[in-house]
């Protein structure tokens, strides 16, 4: 079976990325990519849209390996992408890999566009 090597695009160092923040990538068309970083220097790439109602969860707090959403407070999942119970709706989630302290994306995630819901 034939499988295409994975093109990891370097987009900035660990540091660059607030402790229990995110910062935001532009993604060549659609939404932007925010990629969050926990207490433990774990980091986490979702589409920059909450499942709720769009909200920007690149702006909400992290916690654990969670991040609540600013608008609504709705909790996401940073591992699976998933809103928690009651709340229901996944967010995109992106492969992340990290070089040393280098945080890098999956180019082609990077050049899809976003799927339509
Ligand atoms: S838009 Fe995120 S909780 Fe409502």
């Amino acid at each position: 079976m034939k499988t295409a090597a994975t093109h990891w695009i370097p987009i900035c160092k660990i540091d660059d990325i607030p402790i229990l923040g995110a910062r935001r990538i532009k993604k060549s068309m659609g939404a932007e990519v925010a990629v969050f970083r926990n207490a433990e220097d774990e980091i986490f790439a979702v589409l920059d849209v909450c499942p709720h109602k769009g909200g920007p969860l690149s702006q909400g707090i992290v916690f654990g390996n969670s991040v609540a959403c600013p608008l609504h407070n709705w909790t996401i999942d940073l591992g699976t992408g998933c809103a928690k119970a009651p709340d229901e709706g996944c967010v995109k989630r992106f492969r992340v890999q990290v070089n040393g302290r280098e945080v890098c994306l999956d180019s082609e995630e990077l050049s899809t566009p976003d799927e339509q819901h």
